[in-house]
């Protein structure tokens, strides 16, 4: 059985009193018997605070970004060993921002994600194909090649403890959200590339969740897919109650 996952990934947003703002509307909101596992993924900035804010509220904390290196002379990195001391559970790999912006390839979010995996946390790794390469045909190449040198040579106990995001680039932050149909479809192939890749006893523990553009409205049709075990939400993460509505989504 796998509990679905919804997480509000702010990105380059909300000062530290904004975060604490957002938690406390949060906390007041959430019904402690519901289905979903809920993780903040504040900047950086907002980290140590928020740890304070959540505690006792059964919401994880995670992390946008990590070094690839684990500590030393390494200006302007932060190392997944600092962010399990501020309480971070999760770490985003491989978001699409990070490989358009800063030139993240395979290798290093294989890096990354093996670092993260080493020094305790649980990656959440992104992959996704951009309107191009879906015009193309070549959807299924691309996030096969992800997953393949993402995942490369972890053990049963590491791949355990990922979590795949399906964020197909031409969805974040355009409101253009996948039909639910759609994200299924890749979801299913995500399955069966796990599968391959690790036997079916593991790969049915993962979970998968679809981030871009997904929002209240467009929740209740995305989660109800056997394969969409939950939701990265970005832009509608900024908002109490938006956030809040696709919590309450999860069937
Ligand atoms: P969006 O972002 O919900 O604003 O499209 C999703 C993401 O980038 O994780």
């Amino acid at each position: 059985m796998r509990k679905p996952l919804i997480a509000g990934n702010w990105k380059m947003n909300k000062t530290v009193p904004e975060s604490l703002e957002m938690i406390r509307a949060l906390r007041g909101r959430l019904d402690p018997s519901s289905p979903a596992e809920v993780v903040l993924i504040p900047s950086f900035t907002a980290l140590f605070s928020a740890a304070e804010a959540l505690r006792g509220s059964g919401i994880h904390l995670g992390a946008q970004n990590l070094s690839h290196l684990s500590q030393g002379a390494v200006t302007g990195e932060v190392s997944g060993t600092q962010l399990k001391s501020v309480g971070c559970r999760y770490v985003l790999v491989g978001h699409s921002e990070r490989r358009q912006l800063f030139q993240e390839d395979d290798a290093l979010v294989h890096q990354k994600l093996k670092t993260a995996l080493s020094e305790g946390l649980y990656p959440i790794l992104c992959v996704g194909e951009t309107l191009e390469q879906r015009e193309a045909g070549q959807t299924r190449d691309i996030i096969g090649t992800q997953l393949q040198e993402g995942l490369k040579g972890l053990t049963p106990p590491e791949i355990r403890k990922v979590v795949v995001a399906y964020e197909p680039v031409w969805a974040i932050g355009t409101g253009k959200n996948a039909q639910p149909e759609q994200a299924q479809d890749i979801h299913e192939f995500i399955r069966g590339r796990l599968v391959s890749q690790f036997g079916e006893d593991t790969a049915q523990d993962n979970r998968i969740v679809y981030g871009g553009s997904v929002t209240p409205e467009n929740s209740p049709g995305l989660l109800a897919q056997p394969d969409i075990d939950g939701a990265l939400v970005g832009g509608a993460s900024l908002d109490a109650d938006l956030f809040y509505a696709i919590i309450d989504a999860v069937p």
